[in-house]
């Protein structure tokens, strides 16, 4: 039980560095939390209208994913699954802010490249793709969230299938508030003016 326990603790403990938090932060940027969404991740750093520290956002939150997975590979193989779960589940839900986190695109994307790696482009291909035609950064990352594990299936990653139905579903969780903005025709556009 030794491995599996290793890759969870150490995929959860690095899922849950709150870049954006950390980031906004030490930058002068505020809280994040009082901000926009009040989400922690590069969408709403970008309201605070650094975009600097809203990249840095989406590359940390994506990079501390694949680390947990390519860290697992070598220190626990075989359990790579566990890590990147883990480190998911970290990032939705860290104990560093009392359990309130991200809604995980970001590092959806980064465990993506990691286990599978076609996998990953296509998410960013069809992330890239919805927001350049809708510009609304919560439909783009569902819609990628969502055709993970068709991509899964679609390029011979079969055993990464059910991990990415579990975590599209808690994307879609996540982004519950979103969705209901999204009903009521309120929801921000990225560099729009209702950006709140
Ligand atoms: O990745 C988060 C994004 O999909 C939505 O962020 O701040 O608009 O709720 P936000």
């Amino acid at each position: 039980w030794a491995a599996p326990a290793g890759a969870i603790l150490l995929g959860y403990l690095l899922g849950s560095i709150p870049f954006g938090v950390i980031l906004t932060r030490a930058f002068g940027a505020g809280d994040l939390r009082t901000i926009g969404s009040g989400n922690i991740g590069a969408t709403n750093v970008l309201r605070t209208g650094r975009k600097g520290l809203a990249a840095a956002t989406l590359v940390l939150d994506g990079a501390k994913g694949a680390l947990a997975v390519i860290i697992a590979a070598y220190a626990f193989p075989g359990h790579e699954i566990p890590a990147a779960a883990a480190a998911f589940i970290g990032h939705l839900y860290p104990v560093w802010l009392k359990f309130k986190g991200g809604k995980g695109v970001a590092t959806l994307l980064g465990i993506c490249l990691a286990l599978c790696w076609p996998v990953g482009l296509i998410f960013a291909a069809v992330w890239l793709a919805m927001l350049a035609l809708l510009r609304i950064s919560s439909v783009a990352g569902m819609t990628a969230a969502i055709s993970s594990p068709i991509a899964a299936a679609l390029v011979g990653c079969f055993d990464q299938v059910l991990l990415l139905i579990a975590l599209a579903l808690l994307v879609l969780w996540k982004h519950r508030a979103n969705i209901d903005r999204l009903f009521a025709g309120t929801e921000p556009r990225v560099g729009g003016s209702k950006d709140a």
